[in-house]
C-alpha cells in the first residue's frame, strides 16, 4: 500500500535522496510538534545491510523549538542503548547536503534517528489485551515479559540519570552501551539529568527495536523516543509534574512515570486493596505489583532510587527463569522461554 503522504518537494531537493541512496518508505505520523518519515538506505555498506532510519522535520515555529530540543538531548544521549539513537555520519548527525543559503530554519532542522522495527508499546498493550479477551482462559502478559520490559525501562531511567555526553562518532556505527547503575544516586542538583515527561500517558513514546543475543533474547529492546516534552531544568520539571506529586530529582520523576507504565500493562486498579486486586488477578507476580506501586507513589521518598530499582529488576530477571519460579500462578506454564516466544509471536509479530 502506498502512503497517501509523501515528503514535500523542497524536502526531497535539499536531502538529495536519490543521489545519496536513500529511498522514501512511508509516513510514520506526528502532529503539531513535527512529522516523521521513514527511509531506507539502499545497501552499499560492507555488511550490505539496508538500514532504515527516520527523519522528523519541523513545519512551523513551534515545532522548530521542540525538534531543536530533541536534537540537543539526542546528542547528549548518544550511545545509550535504551534511547532511540541519532544516525551519525562521521562525527556529526546525518544532515541534508544541499541547503540553499536563504532556507528558513524550519526547513533545515531535522532529527534523524534509527528506525525501531517492532512498534509502539501502546500497540503491544492493545494486542495483548485483545488476545486476552478473545476467549476464556487466555493468559495475560507473562510475568517474565513484564520483568524484561521493566528492565528496559529501568535502563532508560539510568540513561537519563547519568547522561554520558559522549562525542558523536566515538562509537562504532550502530554500537550502543548498556546503561549501568552509578556509584551514587543522582544528586538533588539537577541540571545534568533529563526528565522525559511524556512516557506514561499513552505508551506511544516507547518503542520496541530488535532482539539480540544478550538480555533482549526473548523480548526485544524497548527504547524511549520523542523528547519533545522533555526538560533538564528543575523548575520546569516541578511545574510540569503535577499537584501533590513530589520529586527532588528529575530521575525520581522518570521513576514515577515508568511505575505507571508497568501498572498500566498489568491493569492496575487504584481503588482495590492489594488483597482484592489479587483475588481477581491470579497470575500477576506480587513482586512486580509492589515494585511498580512503590515507583508510582506520589511521594518520592517512598519510591526506590534508580540504582536500587535497576538492581531489583535485574536480579528478578536472573532469578525467575521459568514456570517453576511462579508457583501457584494460574498461567505459570506461559513463563518458559518457548511459551514466551509463542506469546511474543502472537502479540508482536502477528498482524
Ligand atoms: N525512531 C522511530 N522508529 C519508529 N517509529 C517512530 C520513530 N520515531 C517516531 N516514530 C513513529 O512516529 C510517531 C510520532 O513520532 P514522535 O516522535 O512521537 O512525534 P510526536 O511528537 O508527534 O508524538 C511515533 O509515535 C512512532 O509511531
Ligand atoms: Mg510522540
Amino acid at each position: 500500500m502506498t502512503s497517501p503522504e509523501t515528503p514535500p518537494e523542497w524536502f526531497t531537493d535539499i536531502w538529495q535522496l536519490e543521489e545519496r541512496g536513500f529511498a522514501f518508505e512511508k509516513y510514520l505520523g506526528g502532529g503539531l510538534r513535527g512529522k516523521a518519515w521513514r527511509f531506507r538506505e539502499v545497501a552499499h555498506n560492507e555488511q550490505d545491510r539496508s538500514r532504515r532510519f527516520v527523519i522528523k522535520y519541523t513545519h512551523n515555529a513551534g515545532s522548530l523549538v521542540s525538534v531543536e530540543k530533541e536534537i540537543r538531548f539526542a546528542k547528549r544521549l548518544y550511545g545509550q542503548a535504551h534511547i532511540a539513537q541519532l544516525i551519525v555520519d562521521g562525527s556529526g548527525p546525518r544532515e541534508p547536503l544541499n541547503i540553499p543559503k536563504d532556507t528558513l530554519k524550519e526547513q533545515r532542522t531535522f532529527l534523524v534517528s534509527e528506525y525501531l522495527v517492532n512498534g509502539e508499546l501502546q500497540r503491544f498493550q492493545s494486542k495483548a489485551n485483545e488476545r486476552r479477551f478473545s476467549g476464556r482462559n487466555v493468559n495475560p502478559i507473562p510475568n517474565r515479559v513484564l520483568w524484561f520490559i521493566f528492565k528496559c525501562l529501568a535502563r532508560a531511567v539510568l540513561a537519563l540519570a547519568y547522561v554520558p555526553n559522549r562525542p558523536l562518532g566515538s562509537l562504532a556505527d550502530g554500537q550502543t552501551v548498556l546503561e549501568a547503575p552509578g556509584f551514587f544516586e543522582p544528586a538533588t542538583a539537577t541540571h545534568y539529568q533529563i526528565y522525559h515527561a511524556d512516557l506514561k500517558n499513552h505508551l506511544g513514546n516507547l518503542m520496541f527495536g530488535e532482539y539480540d543475543a544478550g538480555e533482549h533474547y526473548l523480548v526485544p529492546v524497548l527504547k524511549a523516543i520523542d523528547f519533545s516534552e522533555a526538560t533538564d531544568t528543575y523548575d520546569e520539571f516541578i511545574s510540569r509534574f503535577g499537584e501533590g506529586i513530589t520529586g527532588d530529582t528529575l530521575t525520581q520523576g522518570n521513576i514515577r512515570d515508568i511505575g505507571i507504565v508497568i501498572q498500566s500493562l498489568y491493569g492496575h486498579s487504584s481503588v482495590d486493596t492489594p488483597a482484592k486486586f489479587f483475588k481477581y488477578n491470579k497470575n500477576l507476580d506480587e513482586e512486580i505489583y509492589y515494585l511498580a506501586t512503590r515507583c508510582a507513589d506520589p511521594d518520592h521518598t517512598k519510591r526506590p532510587g534508580v540504582n536500587e530499582l535497576y538492581n531489583t529488576v535485574h536480579n528478578a530477571t536472573l532469578r525467575k527463569t521459568g514456570p517453576e519460579h511462579f508457583p501457584g500462578k494460574r498461567f505459570a506454564q506461559w513463563e518458559s522461554d518457548n511459551k514466551i516466544r509463542e506469546f511474543m509471536n502472537d502479540v508482536l509479530h502477528t498482524p
